[in-house]
């Protein structure tokens, strides 16, 4: 199969969405970063502040949890969509970094839907305490409360950004019923109610500006024909609905949340890009069939630089998993992928690749539902030989060394979808585009 030469990516399409292919941490922020500049419109659609993309040019590296990519390129119109749930010390915190204020003023190029939820600091108290009281299945968090507002909204007791701008009383009746209920339901929750209120009131007139009904903006935008990227946080396996329950985030990551996080209808989603690691990592708990537990996984994590500054900690490191890449394809229908980070493969004597699995004696044929099936599955490798020397300054595929070339092939041939770019290094230039 001559995948190289039969790309179903369309650069003229109007909408595309990049998708995290695994759990995570694939360096969408880079291939997003690049994307942007060629965007009219960039959009985040679901997540908060649990996931954070990298951006490294020529100024330096960046990290942003909550605004879209977008807001890097002034042509470009940045929007965070319905299906984000906001903290808001946090979205003001990046607003006023010295990087966003040295662009100049946001308005007009920066809108949030009213219609986002929003994350108060006692969902955040109330995600650290579900995870130590013992009561709760012990899923390893972002403790950014980013669970506890998504179930606020599924309560239908959730606050919006669109009562935040409202009239203020009616923010703070909800606000103070909101607390007294959480307070029953978590007797060493303690809340500052009118510090809060006072807070939240300076806030709201910051983010006034900003706040608006998304839903026209971005379907006016398509009907322009204007060219949107939409920003996935998170990942197709920890999504909530088919990723590894419960060791999975609160939205639905994968494509499905483009338009419920948009409200984009999901025939006007023409490209669908997956970030796949050239290996798999997972930030905290849950099922890991290839993960490593020997040298290769020191030699990943000190490499790939694999290491969550936020909890002090290593990821978990293993090797690419194509049997659960096959069912985040499925799920997600990718026209391409993007494979990142094939430079921290560089120096290994030989590369796995996992391609199926194994349960109580029976070859699977599904991703298995229950984590302690998934936890329990031999998994059946390939095993490449590594290409032992760098990538990082390749600028073209037919420049890497041809066991490089073998290992891109067998993903392609084996999953069925060609890789579009090849990501080499942090850096932006460190990418090779197929053609
Ligand atoms: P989440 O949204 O939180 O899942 O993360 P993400 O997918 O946006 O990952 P991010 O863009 O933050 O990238 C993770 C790290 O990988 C960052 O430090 C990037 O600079 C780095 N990175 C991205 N691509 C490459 C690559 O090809 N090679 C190397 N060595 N590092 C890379």
């Amino acid at each position: 199969m001559d995948l190289l030469n039969t790309v179903e990516y369309d650069d003229e399409a109007k909408v595309t969405a990049v998708i995290g292919a695994q759990w995570g941490d694939e360096g969408k922020g880079k291939l997003i970063d690049l994307l942007s500049e060629s965007a009219d419109v960039v959009c985040r659609c679901q997540g908060g502040n649990n996931a954070n993309h990298t951006i490294v040019n020529k100024n330096g590296t960046y990290s942003f949890h909550l605004l879209p990519t977008g807001i890097f390129y002034p042509h470009c119109l940045s929007i965070i969509g319905n299906g984000v749930v906001l903290h808001i010390p946090s979205l003001i915190e990046e607003l006023e970094s010295d990087t966003v204020r040295e662009m100049g003023s946001l308005k007009d190029r920066f809108l949030i839907s009213d219609k986002a939820h929003i994350v108060f600091d006692f969902h955040q108290q109330v995600d650290g305490l579900q995870e130590v009281d013992g009561c709760f299945q012990k899923i390893g968090t972002t403790k950014k409360g980013i669970g506890p507002t998504y179930s606020s909204k599924v309560r239908r007791n959730g606050m919006r950004m669109v009562d935040l701008i409202g009239d203020y009383s009616y923010f703070s009746d909800k606000f103070r019923g909101l607390v007294n209920l959480y307070e029953r339901m978590f007797p060493n929750l303690s809340v500052d109610i009118d510090g809060e209120l006072e807070k939240y009131r300076q806030y709201a007139d910051i983010l006034r500006p900003y706040i608006t009904e998304t839903v026209y903006s971005i379907n006016k935008c398509i009907k322009e024909g204007k060219k949107i990227f939409v920003e996935g946080a998170n990942a197709a396996l920890l999504d909530i609905d088919f990723g590894t329950y419960p060791f999975v985030t609160s939205s639905n990551c994968s494509i499905g949340g483009v338009s419920t996080g948009l409200g984009i209808p999901p025939t006007k989603i023409e490209n669908v890009i997956g970030v796949m690691k050239a290996y798999t990592t997972r930030r905290g708990d849950g099922p890991f069939p290839t993960e490593l537990h020997d040298g290769v996984l020191e030699y990943l994590q000190v490499k790939g630089q694999e290491f969550n500054s936020t909890t002090n900690r290593w990821l978990r490191c293993g090797w690419l998993d194509l049997f659960a890449i096959k069912y985040s394809d499925m799920i997600n229908c990718y026209n391409v992928f993007a494979l990142s980070k094939l430079d921290v493969l560089d120096d290994l004597v030989e590369i796995k690749i996992g391609i199926s699995y194994t349960l109580r004696g029976r070859k699977l044929d599904h991703f298995p539902s229950n984590a302690s099936d998934l936890s329990s599955v031999a998994v059946e490798y390939m095993t490449l030989p590594g290409w032992q020397c760098s990538t990082k300054t390749v600028k073209l595929y037919e420049e890497l060394p041809s066991n490089a070339k073998t290992f891109i092939e067998v993903i392609q041939n084996r999953v069925g979808k060609p890789i579009r770019w090849i990501s080499v290094g942090e850096d932006k230039e460190s990418m090779i585009v197929m053609r």
